[in-house]
């Protein structure tokens, strides 16, 4: 730790130094071909740094992200300024550049250019974060003294190239979420592989289509730390090579199409995350015994042949989380593995365990999930002290309906509510115009330098823990030399790769926005990867979001260099009054916009830009999800994944990363509500919660989306049922649905606070799950009773709408019949 600290220290104060290195301006020259290269790239960007001029010298130390020595540029970094355009050709001529990072500007696309490989000094290439496309050039392999390529998070197409097994100094590779293809190149007599980069730490290749075999790639004189493979489509065994590289602390291959058996890993005894999990492997359970320092494992969906659970699954102390759901295990879950002290989480479903399972006596106090759906478990002894969420389903211990009622049985769909940054300690209501935040460190308004950080690997499962999040803010604001405090966090989830997210937002220490030269160091820090997280949160990725202040509302700013507006000035007074009027009325209007949008939208600032607020509604037991999140569990709310449509929008059915199934009912435009009417339905809805009674689990409420997420009921609608397998539905079947809809009905209408009536029963509006129980859904847009009618229910309430009239007669609830 204190190691980290040090080694980090020295790294900053290199930068800082390098940074601060160009000052003595004036002292030196430029060389003509460097300031002609930059002009030429300049020539195709706009929104630049306004400190880079038409005419002045690229080294006199004004320039932001633009270091010099000697009167030669060697480093041009402009990391999240939002550049707009291509790289041109001519950066090739920078020939002393040792550093180039164009991260996070998602506006620069086109190719990158080929001649990035004649600057024979560069040692940094980061480009993450942009929109570059077409294939990666093979002259990269020239740079042979390049220890840091980042290239990922691009649109880049076609294979890696072969001349990439030259950078010998290599240390980070990066080529993660692309759309890379074709096989890893390893060498032969005659060409360069992968192979050969007996340097690199990091092999990051996850999320792209690369494929073909792995064999011949790795070897145990590589240093490899980090291999993350997943999603992507490698076929063929796993090298049996890979067991030798015992630097190792993460490998990922999961998500391909790996087959044969798992080879001899007891020499990687520093690994503390294993996942093989989606592939075809075959043969026994790999012995992980030798890794003692292993966190998080997944082994499932392969093709393992059936055994009983591993040795390790006991031995491991440090285990957080196991995973081996479809593993054709069978015997008896060993209560030793709950008593491993720092177990959060247990996924053994679909397999064909049996038994008692014991999980009495002394378990884990971290235990947050087992997961034992679709066993062969027959009876369970559960210690009273553990409250959470175990599931027993599809398991005899659970039998028919008639025994449902077993706490574990039909569990409800465990809650979570992740971290965010607390804002209970600003007094006032978060009430900053929409494109600002609030920050927590002083409750002021400010830009913040806001992203997205994806840890691929943490090792840790529980997303609503505060210590965990606390030491990531706090590792944060120092260092980065932000205020303290000045750090917040928001949208924790897993995504649908099981990488965790958090939105990220740093604030500036004074002012209310960072400056070019901070973005660009903050960048920088975070691109560069010089800025590490605690440990536990392994490795991450961070990709920076459009910088408010630097983004170019009208594109036409960005036309006027900051010389030519000088030019104008002194050529016409009465124009630059004109313009000053323009723009004093164009900022009032911008206010007055602002206004009215925060009047319009209480909760405006709640869902769409993050903040926490005292305008977020009051829960109970719902949970909040990203836009991301419902995107990425629907594959983008593709036509496969529909499940119904009506007035109001479109369901769709999704898997949530906890492998909770649900509907997503997904308003469209013309539909939606205002935001406190919206609000107030996920309120209600919120507190009504009835086993005949389709629950809410959450909502989304951003990206000008309203999206409500329900539990899934597998069944279908009554409609189907009765159209589809009518006979099978004999008249005790009917009855038995009628009284079930009927209680959640009399639930509404009696024991919810306040009461609400449907108005609109019909038999699309019941579901029936897996064992016929009837669960009314689509009493969201209903009416609320209010308290003085609650009296006069008889008069007030004729029944609820038959609109359904080939089979819902048998529902027709009139009240004043009674
Ligand atoms: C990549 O290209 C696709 C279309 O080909 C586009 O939808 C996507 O936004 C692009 N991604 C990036 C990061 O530019
Ligand atoms: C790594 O080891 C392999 C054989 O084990 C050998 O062929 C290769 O030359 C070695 N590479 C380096 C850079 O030492
Ligand atoms: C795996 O390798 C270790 C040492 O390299 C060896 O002791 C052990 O017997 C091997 N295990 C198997 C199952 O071959
Ligand atoms: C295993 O496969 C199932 C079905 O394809 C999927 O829902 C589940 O997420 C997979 N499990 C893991 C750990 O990826
Ligand atoms: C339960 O485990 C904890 C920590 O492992 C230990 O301190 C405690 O004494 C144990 N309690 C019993 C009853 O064994
Ligand atoms: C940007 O901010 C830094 C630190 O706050 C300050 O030293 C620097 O002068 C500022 N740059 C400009 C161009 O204002």
């Amino acid at each position: 730790m204190e190691a980290r600290k040090r080694w980090w220290a020295t790294r900053l104060a290199i930068l800082l130094l390098v940074l601060a290195s160009n000052v003595p301006a004036g002292l030196c020259d430029t060389n003509p071909q460097d300031v002609s290269a930059l002009r030429s790239v300049m020539s195709q960007w706009t929104n630049y740094p306004s400190t880079w001029t038409s005419s002045g010298d690229p080294c006199d130390g004004s320039w932001d992200g633009i270091q010099c020595s000697n009167g030669r540029i060697t480093v041009l970094m402009v990391s999240g300024v939002n550049l707009q355009g291509t790289l041109s050709d001519s950066v090739g001529q920078l020939s002393q550049l040792v550093s180039l990072d164009l991260s996070f500007n998602p506006h620069l696309s086109g190719p990158l250019p080929a001649s990035i490989g004649s600057l024979a000094q560069l040692e940094t290439l980061i480009v993450a974060g942009c929109s570059f496309n077409g294939g990666i050039p093979k002259e990269l392999g020239n740079l042979l003294k390049l220890s840091f390529m980042a290239l990922n998070s691009n649109n880049f197409t076609g294979t890696i190239p072969a001349s990439f097994g030259l950078l010998s100094r290599l240390e980070w590779l990066d080529l993660a979420n692309n759309q890379l293809t074709g096989s890893v190149p390893i060498s032969t007599g005659t060409t360069p592989g992968l192979n050969m980069l007996t340097a690199a730490q990091h092999f990051h290749f996850n999320k792209n289509k690369l494929s073909g075999t792995l064999t011949g790639l790795f070897d145990s004189n590589m240093s490899l730390i980090h291999i993350l493979f997943d999603s992507n489509q490698f076929s063929g065994p796993i090298p049996s090579e890979i067991g030798s590289i015992n630097s190792l602390t993460v490998l990922r291959l999961d998500s391909n199409k790996l087959t044969g058996a798992v080879p001899n890993m007891t020499n990687l005894v520093k690994l503390n995350e294993l996942n093989l999990a989606n592939n075809q492997l075959t043969g026994s359970l790999p012995d992980l015994s030798s890794m003692s320092m292993l966190n998080v494992v997944d082994l499932s969906n392969n093709s393992f042949t059936s055994s009983v659970t591993p040795n390790w699954f006991t031995t491991l102390t440090s285990l957080i989380a196991v995973s081996i759901s479809s593993g054709n295990l069978i015997g008896e879950v060993p209560k030793a593995l709950f008593t491993l002290p720092q177990l959060q989480e247990v996924v053994l479903s679909k397999n064909l365990l049996s038994g008692k399972l014991d999980m009495s006596g002394n378990i884990s106090q971290k235990l947050q999930s087992v997961d034992l759906d679709t066993n062969s478990i027959t009876s369970a002894d559960v210690t009273t002290d553990y409250k959470k969420a175990l599931v027993l389903r599809n398991n005899p211990a659970c039998g028919y309906e008639s025994l449902l009622g077993g706490p574990f049985c039909s569990p409800k769909p465990q809650i979570v509510i992740p971290y965010r940054t607390s804002m209970d300690k600003c007094a006032s209501a978060n009430s900053c115009p929409s494109t600002q935040n609030q920050n927590p460190a002083n409750c002021g308004c400010a830009y913040a330098y806001s992203g997205k950080m994806v840890f691929r690997a943490p090792f840790f499962k529980d997303l609503t823990d505060s210590d965990t999040f606390q030491q990531l803010e706090t590792s944060l604001w120092t260092d980065l030399k932000l205020r303290s405090g000045a750090v917040g966090l928001s949208k924790v989830h897993f995504d649908s790769n099981g990488y965790i997210q958090v939105q990220v937002e740093l604030f500036p220490s004074s002012g209310t926005s960072f400056n070019h030269s901070e973005v660009i160091l903050l960048g920088s820090l975070l691109g560069r990867q010089y800025y590490k997280p605690p440990a536990k949160f392994g490795p991450y990725s961070f990709i920076a979001d459009v910088y408010i202040p630097f983004s170019v509302p009208d594109a036409k700013k960005t036309k006027f260099s900051t010389g030519a507006i000088a030019g104008i000035a002194a050529g016409g007074g009465v124009l630059v009054i004109a313009l000053i009027f323009v723009g004093l009325f164009a900022l009032r209007q911008k206010r007055r916009n602002q206004e009215l949008k925060v009047q319009a939208n209480p909760f405006a600032s709640w869902g769409t830009t993050q903040k926490d607020s005292g305008g977020a509604p009051q829960l109970k037991g719902t949970r909040f999800f990203s836009f991301e999140e419902l995107q990425s569990c629907t594959d983008n709310f593709s036509d496969s994944y529909e499940i119904g449509a009506g007035g109001y929008g479109k369901v769709y059915k999704g898997t949530l990363v906890d492998g909770i199934r649900v509907a997503i009912k997904r308003a469209q435009s013309g539909s939606m509500q205002g935001a406190p009417e919206f609000k107030n339905e996920i309120e209600l809805l919120s507190r009504v919660h009835h086993r005949n009674l389709v629950s809410l689990i959450g909502f989304c409420f951003e990206q000008r989306e309203q999206m409500l997420v329900y539990e899934f009921v597998a069944g279908g609608t009554l409609r189907e049922n009765l159209v589809v397998r009518g006979s099978y539905l004999d008249w005790k079947k009917r009855l038995r649905i009628t009284l079930g809809s009927a209680r959640g009905l009399a639930y509404l209408h009696e024991l919810a606070d306040p009461p609400i009536i449907h108005g609109d029963i019909k038999s699309t509006n019941i579901l029936l799950d897996e064992n016929l129980k009837a669960k009314v859904a689509d009493f969201g847009l209903s009416k609320l009773m209010g308290d003085t009618e609650k009296g006069h229910v008889s008069t007030q309430v004729k029944g609820t709408l038959v609109t359904d009239h080939n089979h819902c007669y048998i529902f027709h609830l009139d009240r004043s019949a009674n």
